[in-house]
């Protein structure tokens, strides 16, 4: 079934060709972001005007002068300077609504003409962290491409590019190997109790520690070279732990937000660790990585400073060690070779596109990513408080997103007490399970991807407006009104010959 807003796209294109358009103008057909002016607006008038030198509003007229959309419109309306309003008509709405309720599995959704091997890069919680609110927007928008993608028919490879290999983890397998000393098991590590609740604490305690006694930098240097060197199975053993740990933590977030991303989907840091140096190795064997203060860079054509001098795309500092940088070129080979993704989307905050640009102008130079391996990064702009600065906790730390999620559902079930006291205490949590975590969803989803983004609560939770409650609770009421139907023996889905008032 062909959308509408495809049909309208195409129909206003073609009268604008009529009015002497070229033949690759686009009518820029969008849902209408006022109700009252209609349900689609066409802009794309005023670029041709501009091009075709003459008035806006004038072509406009001429367009619409040149457009038969009766079949499915009513009166087409020309507003401001020259954008195009249309309203859909009630009879071509409930015929549309009865196709796509006939067609049950997809909805009048085609398939993708070309079917594509696409890998989703969501999520990349760091291991020995709470996640917190900015992991949250990347994990269902990540999880909603996939769900998109996958409808379509394409094949979706969902990739969890964890943290797990930073050189913080020789500092917390040091910290472990005390507590598991002063707790008397000479190092053993099963007599340790670690949970993630634990870690976070965990983290700030070997910090200080790394940074105050000598003997326990010493201690956490060993433990993370023996670990990057995979020489030493107890450090092994002790890193192990703390990925389940964490693992541990984000599962069942994953699992409440209906996100389905599991251990098979991880491939982390740590995947492409012995690979970094072979990275490197190639970049300079092929002439695209030279030594610049020490550190091995790529300089990609086209990305410079404020000075106007060249950027450097750093792959190995001075010290010998890779970094973040190394680590996505090496899953970028993976994938296109091990995968064979023709696609590979990335879901990061905003803050990230520099990174992900230069990596991948170096990953095309290098010919790891080929020339028609289509490279996206969705990017997303950061979760705001309502005052209007980056959403963080009182005392200024990142929220973190169980707690954040608890919040909501508890928010939710207030609601539902108040509104429906007479249900029992099960419907009651699960209608607020669905509700809370619904409105967190929505309204991420809901609003402009890449722009900041304001959480709150009330907003989110409000019973009117553009939210999931106001959804969740329309299409309560027309499953009421279909039971309803039923009830009375009334045929709502014959066919439909104009709209007929019911009373029920
Ligand atoms: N762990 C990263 C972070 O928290 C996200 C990883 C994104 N994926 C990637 N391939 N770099 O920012």
């Amino acid at each position: 079934m062909k959308p509408v807003i495809d049909i309208l796209e195409d129909k206003v294109r073609e009268a604008m060709v009529a009015a002497g358009g070229d033949a690759g103008c686009a009518a820029i057909v969008k849902p209408s972001a006022d109700s009252r002016f209609g349900d689609y607006q066409a802009n794309g008038v005023m670029g041709l005007a501009k091009k075709m030198k003459t008035n806006p509003r004038k072509l406009a007229e001429e367009v619409v002068g040149k457009l038969d959309v009766s079949d499915i419109c009513e009166n087409v309306e020309i507003a401001g300077p020259g954008f195009i309003n249309f309203r859909l008509k009630a009879d071509y709405l409930g015929e549309m609504l009865l196709e796509i309720n006939a067609d049950e599995k997809r909805l009048g959704v085609d398939k993708a003409e070309k079917l594509k091997r696409v890998v989703v890069d969501f999520s990349g919680p760091n291991i020995a962290k709470q996640m917190h609110v900015g992991h949250l927007r990347s994990t269902i928008i990540g999880d909603c491409i996939c769900r998109m993608l996958d409808f379509e028919g394409h094949n979706v490879i969902r990739q969890n590019h964890i943290g797990d290999w930073g050189t913080q983890f020789g500092m917390l397998c040091a910290l472990m190997e005390r507590r598991a000393l002063d707790a008397g098991s000479k190092g053993e590590m099963s007599k340790v109790p670690v949970n993630i609740e634990d870690l976070e604490a965990f983290y700030k305690k070997a910090k200080v520690l790394f940074d105050s006694d000598e003997e326990f930098t010493n201690r956490s240097r060993v433990a993370i070279a023996e670990l990057h060197s995979r020489s030493n199975e107890i450090w092994l053993n002790r890193w192990k732990k703390i990925v389940d740990e964490s693992r541990n933590h984000y599962q069942p977030i994953y699992d409440t937000l209906g996100v389905n991303l599991h251990k098979e989907n991880e491939r982390g840091e740590s995947f492409y660790a012995d690979k970094l140096a072979g990275v490197v190795k190639d970049l300079k064997d092929g002439g695209f990585a030279k030594e610049s203060d020490g550190a091995m860079c790529v300089f990609p054509d086209g990305f410079t400073n404020k000075e106007g001098e060249p950027l450097p795309f750093i792959v190995q500092k001075s010290d010998g060690a890779f970094l973040y940088a190394t680590t996505d070129l090496a899953a970028m080979r993976y994938r296109v070779d091990e995968l064979k993704a023709d696609e590979i989307i990335y879901v990061t905050d905003a803050r990230q596109k520099l990174h992900f640009d230069m990596m991948f102008a170096v990953s095309r130079m290098a010919g790891w990513a080929k020339d028609d391996t289509e490279l996206v990064h969705v990017m997303f702009g950061t979760m705001m408080g309502t005052d209007g600065k980056p959403f963080k906790t009182r005392s200024g730390e990142n929220v973190k997103l169980k707690e954040l999620l608890e919040e909501a559902v508890e928010r939710a079930l207030d609601v539902v007490k108040t509104k429906n006291p007479e249900l029992g205490d099960d419907e009651k949590e699960s209608i607020a399970k669905a509700v809370g975590i619904g409105a967190v969803k929505y309204a991420d989803f809901s609003n402009n991807r890449t722009t900041d983004y304001m959480f709150s609560f009330d907003k989110m939770l409000a019973m009117e407006g553009n939210t999931a409650p106001y959804m969740q609770y329309a299409y309560a009421r027309v499953k009421s009104i279909k039971r309803k139907a039923d009830e009375k023996g009334i045929d709502y889905a014959g066919e439909l010959s104009g709209i007929k008032t019911v009373n029920l």
